[in-house]
């Protein structure tokens, strides 16, 4: 069987015979954006063809067959889940069927890996696939650094060879407004455009047309695009834009540094709100999709604090800090998305007021200072997208994020409990660019680490040594592909790398404090490292790891 990642998550039977692609021209059914993409993969790898679509009542004679089924009919083969596909091959056709667009793209992927494995044939039999987790996801954040059009479709590509299907596209920030606006021009004539400290200009923006390309590009390989714009943090470059929607007004410049700005939008003018909802509007109409990602995270609240308009807004609606400003903020946020038929998704500090409004969804990432405010996600009835720091940056160094702690991931909260299965959506990985500049290093951050997630949110837990090996060969396949990566001996596969740097950042403060006769410190120590790894590192290498710590 064909080296795949994620390996199927189903069953594999297997018949006598093999389907041989024809030579020359392949009749063929099924709609033209899927077929394009099984097309342009296979001439890739040297399998041109031509390729003759056939009408819907000669499908069953056709050499290759998309059939989708009724949804109201639900075919016993299949699992109850969106992505689910059964691919059958005979020595006449192969055929894939889903009940929807995502799962025919999945098989679509299937099939392909087969043909790609035998040289333009493959073995028969029946595979019924579908996926553990419905979201598996990556964010690429466009604004720290920007990619261009090739490097988002190159990576929604690979992202889609692996099946995974959501790219959630961090288009505003600090440093750089990327998407074409037309309502608000100068958020492209200044707020895509930084100053660097050399003195040079760094920028760039998506116009709508390229958006609405790479939207298409994503769709037809199963993935959707979720946009984010971050508020009411995070908008450097909105305010260079705009400085009228600060609370100070005062004019300022895209930032050129990484960190968290002081300057957010004035939730006490009513304008502010009114330019988000048109941005937002104007956004929605190039993204397709239920999901807008509004941010709302690392908020400083300074500006607030000394801003009439804020304070008389938290006294006008009743509310008790800066805290509840910011959830008074993104409610209205999060009410607009939903009247327009969207769902809102934030990062975790929405939580913080206990008011956010109960359609949001929120991704995890965990603040070092979340105590109790994320218990919702455990207790209560809030969906959940994980990417918790230590296991789903990927702006990391992989020596820094052990292989092992992503395939194994559980969704743990900082408190140690974990997310209700029922709110767990599933799994993104982030690419923060502060420092990706270009592809080459996207590519490296990416892989092979990337296997792990697309693996885990697939196919759950398998055996780990038969996934490494799995892993190495897979590399052939990004060589042949062009697509960079790190070696499988520079990333941590087993964590080992991490438990040495762990040991290495908390063996002198242990050392310290028995030297002060501290002896109580050490359990307060034992009980930090614990905390921090429980769940995402195995049990008996945390032991061992506070052992080796103590000693
Ligand atoms: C984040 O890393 N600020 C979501
Ligand atoms: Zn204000």
């Amino acid at each position: 069987m064909v080296e795949m990642i994620p390996k199927i998550n189903g069953e594999e039977r297997r018949e006598e015979g093999r389907f041989v692609l024809p030579e020359g021209e392949v009749r063929v059914f099924g709609a033209v954006a899927y077929v394009t993409v099984l097309e342009d993969r296979l001439a890739k790898i040297g399998l041109r063809r031509k390729w003759n679509y056939v009408e819907w009542k000669e499908r069953e004679t056709a050499a290759v067959c998309f059939n989708m089924l009724p949804k109201e009919k639900p075919e016993a083969d299949f699992a109850k889940v969106e992505g689910a596909y059964v691919l059958y091959i005979t020595p006449e056709q192969v055929k894939v069927t889903s009940h929807d667009p995502e799962g025919l793209t999945n098989g679509l992927t299937t099939l392909y890996w087969m043909l790609r494995e035998g040289g333009g044939a493959c073995g028969c039999g029946t595979f019924t696939d579908a996926p553990a987790c419905g979201y598996r996801g990556i964010l690429i954040d466009s604004s720290r650094h920007f990619f261009d059009v090739e490097t988002i479709k190159g990576m929604i590509e690979q992202c889609s060879l692996r099946k995974l299907n959501r790219l959630h596209w961090h288009l505003s920030d600090d440093q750089g407004y990327r998407l074409e606006s037309l309502r608000f021009p100068r958020l492209n004539e200044v707020g895509s455009w930084r100053k660097e400290p050399d003195g040079s200009t760094y920028g760039g923006f998506y116009t709508k047309a390229e958006v609405r390309d790479i939207v298409s590009y994503a769709g037809a390989r199963g993935m959707q695009i979720i946009p984010e714009i971050d508020v009411p943090g995070h908008v450097g470059a909105i305010l260079a834009a705009y400085p009228r929607l600060s609370c100070s007004k005062e004019e300022m410049e895209v930032k050129n540094m990484p960190g968290i700005h002081e300057h957010i939008l004035c939730a006490g003018d009513d304008l502010t709100l009114q330019c988000v909802n048109i941005l937002l509007d104007e956004a929605m109409e190039l993204f397709p999709y239920p999901w807008f990602h509004v941010g709302g995270d690392e908020a400083p609240k300074s500006e607030w604090k000394k801003c009439p308009a804020c304070q008389e807004r938290i006294r006008a609606e009743g509310l008790k800090d800066e805290e509840e400003l910011q959830a008074w903020f993104i409610k209205k946020v999060v009410e607009h998305l939903q009247e327009k038929g969207r769902t809102a998704i934030c990062w975790n500090e929405c939580m913080k007021s206990g008011m956010l409004d109960s359609r949001a969804v929120v991704q995890y990432w965990d603040e070092e200072e979340d105590a109790g405010y994320c218990r919702e996600l455990a207790e209560g009835d809030r969906k959940c997208i994980y990417s918790y720091t230590p296991a789903f940056y990927f702006d990391y160094e992989p020596m820094l994020t052990p292989m092992r702690r992503m395939r194994n991931w559980k969704p743990v909260l900082r408190d140690g409990s974990q997310v209700a299965a029922k709110n767990l959506l599933g799994v993104e990985a982030a690419f923060w660019s502060e420092r990706i500049e270009d592809r080459e290093r996207l590519e490296k951050l990416a892989f092979p680490r990337l296997f792990a997630v697309a693996e885990a949110a697939w196919n759950g837990l398998a055996d780990y040594g038969e996934f490494v090996e799995r892993c190495a060969k897979h590399m052939r396949a990004l060589d042949e592909d062009g697509v960079r990566h790190y070696s499988m001996d520079e990333v941590d596969l087993e964590g080992e790398a991490q438990k040495e740097a762990i040991i290495k950042e908390w063996k002198p403060m242990v050392d310290q404090a028995r030297a002060a006769g501290m002896g109580h410190f050490l359990d307060v120590i034992g009980r930090l490292v614990r905390n921090k790894l429980e769940g995402v590192m195995d049990e008996a290498m945390i032991e061992e790891m506070i052992e080796e710590i103590r000693s």
